[in-house]
């Protein structure tokens, strides 16, 4: 037997004996790691006359290769003991009550914006969005609220910082410039009937105001629209969305630079043991803003204003789901505490209905 054979021997020996995958490694450490007989074995060759290096170089190789096939062939039978003898240590008990999965809530914003996207589908509005960073003419310009307008301070507006020759970038802080986009989009010839809920934004923040809130705004264009038609859809929506006939409306002239003539909608409300409850007249509040469409601002949008007219309004959805679902602090809705979600929150997998009520 030669040195090689014998060594052949010994590694593959070494090999088969060794009871866990660290011994394994000690082995092919000591023969093929930098320091391994193999290893030192192989720098040998480079000293070796040319027709040595024939002979013996072959002879090494092949031991190299027999060791590593014989690691590699250890090892997986080693994982695989390893399993199995994990496969039979970790039983599962399937008697064992199941726990349940944590399903999330959701949040009731969405819950409103659906209820209202199913509302507004059966008087067949679409729902249309537009970009929360909006450029100052379609926040503004477009809804006839020039630049020198006092109404553009009214709004508290978060603006960008101003580039050179660029357009005017601001955080959107009504739903209103998705009338001019969807007026747009419909290409001066079409009928619209959108509904557009949204987060908007403006500087300002107490128990009643965040930054950011939630509006919907609603869009008809069409021919022969009167503020007759606005009245029915708000009274319809605002029926169906609180649930209640008795729901009585209050439209209070008002001004918004973008409809003439507005109007701002209150909500009769009634006192049950000392708590206002929406329906009845003891009392009013107001919930939305509205009014025909400004024919600048249907012109604005592509349309011709002596042939279409339009109504527009726009809501907060934050302070509706608070009348709705009685809640009394805005600004807990964007707190993310899980408690709060957890009581005011909705199933998740309910489909969205009116009936959905607190806590279900
Ligand atoms: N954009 C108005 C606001 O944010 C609401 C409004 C929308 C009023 C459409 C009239 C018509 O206060």
């Amino acid at each position: 037997m030669t040195d090689l054979d014998q060594l052949r021997d010994h590694l593959l020996a070494a090999v088969e004996a060794s009871g866990g995958l660290d011994a394994l490694d000690t082995v092919r450490v000591g023969a093929l790691g930098k320091q391994g007989t193999i290893t030192g074995l192989l720098k040998t060759l480079g000293g070796m006359s040319p027709e040595q290096r024939l002979v013996e170089g072959p002879r090494i190789q092949g031991l190299r290769e027999a060791v590593t096939a014989a690691i590699a062939d250890k090892k997986a039978a080693l994982d695989r003991a390893d399993l199995d003898a994990r496969l039979a240590r970790e039983t599962l008990d399937m008697t064992l009550p199941a726990d349940g999965v944590g399903a999330g809530s959701v949040h009731p914003v969405s819950q409103v914006m659906d209820e209202l996207a199913e509302i507004f589908a059966d008087l067949g509005f679409a729902v249309a969005t537009g970009p929360e960073i909006e450029d100052d003419w379609y926040n503004f310009t477009a809804l006839n609220i020039p630049e020198t307008h006092p109404a553009r301070a009214m709004h508290d507006t978060f603006y960008f910082p101003e580039g050179e020759g660029e357009r005017k970038m601001l955080l959107r802080t009504h739903t209103s410039p998705v009338q001019i986009r969807a007026m747009q989009a419909a290409g001066g010839n079409k009928p619209i009937r959108i509904i557009a809920p949204g987060r908007t934004y403006r500087s300002d923040s107490d128990a009643t105001h965040t930054p950011m809130f939630h509006q919907v705004e609603g869009l008809v264009i069409d021919k022969g629209i009167t503020l007759g038609h606005l009245k029915w859809t708000l009274e319809t929506f605002l029926k169906a969305f609180f649930e209640r006939d008795d729901i009585v409306l209050r439209l209070r002239p008002s001004y918004f630079p973008f409809t003439e003539p507005s109007a701002e909608v209150d909500v009769g409300f009634s006192l049950v043991n000392g708590k206002r409850v929406i329906g009845g007249s003891d009392g009013w509040m107001e919930v939305l803003g509205s009014g025909m469409v400004h024919r600048t601002v249907i012109e604005a949008g592509g349309y011709d204003p002596d042939e279409w007219q339009g109504f527009a309004f726009g809501c907060g959805i934050d302070r509706l789901a608070m009348l709705k679902y009685g809640m009394d602090d805005l600004r807990a809705f964007f707190d993310g505490d899980i408690r709060w979600l957890k009581h005011y929150g909705f199933a998740a997998l309910d489909v969205p209905t009116l009936s959905g009520g607190v806590g279900a």
